[in-house]
């Protein structure tokens, strides 16, 4: 086998759609072979902890895992997975691809942005306590380094992907020591790339703008916080959370997976819609230089949302799961 790929199923439509994704790399002609490993309540159950130490190990060994969705519990429970694996494993970067795709109904067919989110800081990273009771503190930890890093990554990834433009959303206006380290970081690493336009807006503002004019945006810089929630938004603007691709990339490895989480209404029907996993693995087969699998694969996606008779259900179509994968299969063909 060419390549060992950690595969976590996932939760709820996870499985349904990690085993389609999977058939369809396959049939692309890409030589895998996969390490199939349990996370969350499922890895609870079995070894009686949610993030098993040989899933890290198989990830390092293997630097590059394809995800499904992991259900965290709300308000009470274990931490989250996803929180703990990009952690553990240092992803410091995600990066959310959001292009819309033919045929599917949407507000903005032309969009074709990309966020960049850091991934390890900020409200997000859940460092929480009680102070007394009836009293929580949650800490929002901004670091000057975290903040370079990721600038560094977006300019990067700007330069090598021919973007023209980056705009850092923050909130420096209100909280000006956090959000803004989080902005001067931006623009000192700013000034080493002078052929990319930096530019940056208040969060509320930069969401209104999305809303109403997104066609501005090329790449979105954010905190990760602001990265969870914006990249939903954006999903909404090109029809929805089953498309959106999400890739989480350290110096250790890269771990790919969609943006929704495990639809636990639709969960076991065979009817999710497996576009945004697919789309993960996408850019997970460039990752791996398998360029020209990559790029068979994505054109007989779009080839099949071109034709528009074969969709699943959330975006106005009757298909179920194995059907669209069929019919990517075939173009492929
Ligand atoms: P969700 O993304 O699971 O579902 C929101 C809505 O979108 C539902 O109506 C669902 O049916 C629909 N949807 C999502 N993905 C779809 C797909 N591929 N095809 C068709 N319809 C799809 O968000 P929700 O309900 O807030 O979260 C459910 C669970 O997932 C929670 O436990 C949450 O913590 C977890 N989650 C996990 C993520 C991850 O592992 N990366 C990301 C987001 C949420």
């Amino acid at each position: 086998m060419k390549h060992t790929i950690t595969l976590i199923p996932g939760d709820g439509i996870g499985p349904e759609v990690a085993s389609t994704v999977v058939r369809i790399i396959e049939a692309a002609g890409v030589e895998v072979a996969w390490e199939t490993h349990y996370a969350g309540a499922q890895a609870l159950e079995k070894f009686g902890t949610t993030l098993p130490p040989e899933l890290l190990e198989s990830i390092k060994r293997n630097k590059v895992a394809l995800k499904g969705p992991i259900t965290t519990p709300i308000g009470k429970g274990f931490t989250s997975v996803n929180v703990g694996l990009r952690k553990a494993l240092d992803l410091y970067a995600n990066l959310r691809p959001i292009r819309a795709l033919p045929n599917v109904p949407c507000r903005y067919p032309e969009l074709n942005l990309v966020i960049v989110r850091e991934n390890t800081e900020s409200l997000y990273a859940g460092l929480e306590h009680v102070v007394v009771p009836g009293v929580v503190e949650s800490l929002k930890i901004i670091t000057e380094k975290a903040s370079t890093r990721i600038a560094r990554y977006a300019f990067e990834y700007s330069r090598r992907e021919g973007r023209k433009k980056i705009t850092c959303g923050h909130k420096a206006n209100i909280m000006k020591l956090s959000d803004g380290l989080f902005l001067d970081c931006f623009r000192k690493v700013a000034t080493e790339y002078p052929e990319i336009e930096a530019d940056d807006k208040i969060i509320d503002n930069a969401c209104m703008q999305l809303v109403m004019r997104p066609e501005q945006f090329d790449v979105m810089l954010l905190e990760n916080l602001y990265g969870d929630i914006v990249s939903d938004l954006c999903a909404g603007l090109i029809g929805g959370l089953g498309l959106v691709p999400g890739a989480n990339i350290g110096e250790l490895g890269a771990v790919f997976e969609a943006v929704h989480g495990s639809a636990p209404d639709i969960a076991g029907q065979g009817i999710a819609n497996p576009t945004a996993l697919l789309q993960s693995g996408i850019l997970m087969l460039r990752y791996l230089d398998e360029r020209e699998a990559a790029e068979r694969t994505e054109k007989a996606m779009l080839n099949v949302f071109a034709e528009g008779k074969v969709r699943t259900r959330d975006i106005g179509g009757t298909a179920r799961t194995s059907e669209f994968a069929d019919a990517i299969i075939s173009k492929m063909k």
